[in-house]
């Protein structure tokens, strides 16, 4: 499914403001200064997305989510509800803390997709895999471990369709108005944010993390500044300047890269204008002649076939910013294993080419590597690569980018604690469907 949930962005339908003063959302009720507001990632993805459980509403009920940091609304399945199939969908009338909003809000009119009914706004959101919702535009309370954030916007979704398989909704991270990261609102500084998504092989959790920016902000970081573009507000969008294997830059024409890229938690692979895929896609192909080859895939051109094999050196793909750095990738961000191959090791190079000029940077490739907003400010970061706690993950070295090459090393026997976190999640999943 990973392939169906590969493109989950949202549409935009350009919309004239029409601005209203009338209504204003109340503004969100932080947390006191320096507590962290914390989710755990779990080391799993569902259709090729990670996600979070999150309470929702008075008592809070517990909600898995998807982190998309590709789209702006969060919302959640909502009773009564033509919705795909997951059980715990939230009901509204056991929420003492839901409240509509109405269609002459401010809120409303921000939506990039609204409509009205009964007075109550209704928004909408596709998404490019042809999933969508649909629903009302309520304030509800989220609640992240023991810090309840009150009134925030959120859609209870009434009309869902799609392939967020395992989940009960989607956290918008995006950079537009409604997003959650930009309700919330610290010191009147919006999306700040640092996640790190968990590398699925190391058996660690990652965790979302909004705070303060002097709590939240890693050091070690490489900072690349976000660039403004005023079409889509929700896209991180940063310039792209060219792709290397290891540190060395391939000659691909810089208007290739006119599109720059955009940072998008949601999407699961990494999509290259085909002219960049090619060139890079070569590059890995004439450094890897010694591995044996498996047939390509429906998503992916270029498989290995690792079977019997304990340990082999791959080449690392690095991309390179307009700004100066250069973010080297790690071997689990760069082949990614083909399960139906029951028994067997066949891993394929987890990028595709798209006829878009614009490159979407996809989960897969950030894997382990902490990313961090402050979108205010303008700039996305990267590293250091230290998903869960440095040092006890035999993959994570607690340094970014990696100083030695790659090797799959021990990389076949999936660790005990992975297989641990694997059962517990579903544990979890069993108690919330209870
Ligand atoms: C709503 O509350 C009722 C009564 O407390 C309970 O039986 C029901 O399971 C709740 N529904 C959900 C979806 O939480
Ligand atoms: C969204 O809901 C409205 C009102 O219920 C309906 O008219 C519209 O067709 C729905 N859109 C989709 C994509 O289901
Ligand atoms: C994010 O939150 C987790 C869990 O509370 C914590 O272990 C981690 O250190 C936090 N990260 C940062 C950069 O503050
Ligand atoms: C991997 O990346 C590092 C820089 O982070 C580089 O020194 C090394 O040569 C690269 N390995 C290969 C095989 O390209
Ligand atoms: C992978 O290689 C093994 C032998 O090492 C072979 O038995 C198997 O059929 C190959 N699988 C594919 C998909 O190429």
């Amino acid at each position: 499914m990973a392939s169906l949930l590969s493109l989950l962005t949202v549409l935009t339908v350009a919309q004239p403001p029409t601005p209203n003063t009338s209504y204003k959302p109340p503004v969100p009720l932080l947390p006191p200064p320096g507590l962290l507001m914390s989710a755990v990632i779990f080391p799993q993805t569902f259709g090729g997305a990670y996600v979070i459980s999150i309470g929702v509403g008075t008592p809070p009920v517990n909600q898995l989510m998807i982190i998309d940091t590709g789209s702006d609304i969060t919302w959640f399945q909502c009773k009564p509800c033509n919705c795909y199939q997951m059980p715990g969908v939230f009901d509204p009338l056991n929420s003492t803390s839901i409240s509509v909003v109405p269609c002459d809000s401010s809120a409303c009119n921000q939506l990039q997709r609204h409509s009205c009914s009964k007075s109550q706004c209704q928004y909408e959101v596709d998404y490019l895999d042809n999933s969508f919702t649909n629903g009302s535009l309520v304030l509800e309370t989220l609640t992240f471990g023991s810090t309840a954030v009150l009134n925030v916007l959120t859609g209870c979704g009434h009309s869902n369709f799609g392939f967020m398989l395992g989940a009960h909704g989607l956290v918008g991270l995006g950079g537009g108005p409604l997003s959650l990261a930009t309700q919330l609102r610290v010191h009147g500084r919006a999306g700040i944010f640092s996640y790190c998504l968990p590398n699925l092989h190391g058996g660690l959790l990652g965790w979302l993390n909004f705070s303060l920016p002097n709590v939240v902000l890693p050091t070690g970081t490489a900072w690349i500044p976000l660039v403004r573009t005023t079409k889509i507000k929700t896209h991180y969008h940063v310039e792209l300047s060219g792709l290397g294997i290891g540190n060395m830059q391939l000659p691909i024409p810089q208007n290739s890269f006119k599109g720059g890229a955009i940072i998008d938690s949601g999407t699961t692979y990494t999509y290259l204008p085909r002219l960049v895929y090619e060139a890079i896609r070569n590059a890995y192909l004439a450094k890897t002649v010694n591995l044996p080859r498996a047939p390509a895939t429906s998503l992916f051109d270029t498989c290995y076939n690792l079977s019997g094999l304990e340990s082999v050196q791959v080449p690392n793909v690095s991309f390179f910013f307009s700004a100066g750095p250069i973010l080297t990738l790690q071997m689990w961000n760069i082949l990614v294993e083909q399960e139906r191959y029951v028994g067997e090791r066949i891993f394929c190079f987890a990028f595709i080419p798209t006829s878009d000029v614009t490159s979407i940077i996809g989960n897969t490739q950030l894997a382990g590597i902490q990313t961090s907003f402050d979108a205010e400010a303008g700039y996305v970061g990267f590293g250091p690569s230290i998903c869960g706690p440095p040092e006890s993950s035999p993959h994570c070295h607690g340094h970014w980018p990696p100083r030695r090459s790659i090797a799959l090393e021990n990389y076949i026997p999936p660790n005990p604690l992975f297989l641990c976190l694997f059962t517990c999640f579903y544990v979890l999943i069993i108690s919330i469907l209870d």
